[in-house]
């Protein structure tokens, strides 16, 4: 059965490619967007995208889209740290989510230890560039997917 995963990127992730490379590469949003897009078709999933640096526009595509996917893939960025909104629209739609980071956010500065996120999701995934965001999809599959095997 086709699934529908909704991926939303948070604050400043537009300028994945030329946004500090040393930390989270050289992969534009648009590169692993279409990379996410090829790897879901294949396993019979629809993806829809979703970033805006707006934290209201992130909660209102929350609100309104959530409900209607099977599950979301959260790259929540800076709001991953400070947005109780963020974390209420995620609880509201009832759906599982993987949060993930590009960088490991526990290798770096103390206040991106904490997330918002984290005891809500299904899991989190940090510290993998790009795959990160591959490997959150597999987990979102497979938790979808009884059937597939670990
Ligand atoms: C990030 C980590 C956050 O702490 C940071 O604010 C980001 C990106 C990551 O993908 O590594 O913007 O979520």
């Amino acid at each position: 059965m086709g699934r529908k995963i909704l991926v939303l990127h948070g604050p400043n992730l537009n300028l994945l490619g030329k946004r500090e490379p040393e930390i989270y590469g050289k992969a534009t949003l648009g590169e692993i967007d279409g990379h996410l897009a090829a790897l879901g078709k294949s396993a019979g999933a629809e993806l829809a995208f979703f970033q805006s640096n707006d934290e209201g526009a992130l909660v209102d595509k929350i609100q309104k889209d959530g409900p209607a996917h099977d599950a979301l893939l959260i790259n929540a960025a800076g709001l991953t740290h400070t947005s109780v909104a963020l974390r209420d629209a995620l609880i509201f739609t009832g759906k599982p989510f993987v949060e993930v980071h590009l960088s490991n956010v526990f290798k770096r500065e103390d206040f991106r230890h904490k997330s918002y996120l984290s005891n809500v999701a299904l899991g989190v995934i940090t510290g993998f560039g790009p795959a990160s965001y591959r490997l959150g999809l597999d987990a979102l599959l497979s938790h979808l997917d009884p059937k597939k095997p670990f």
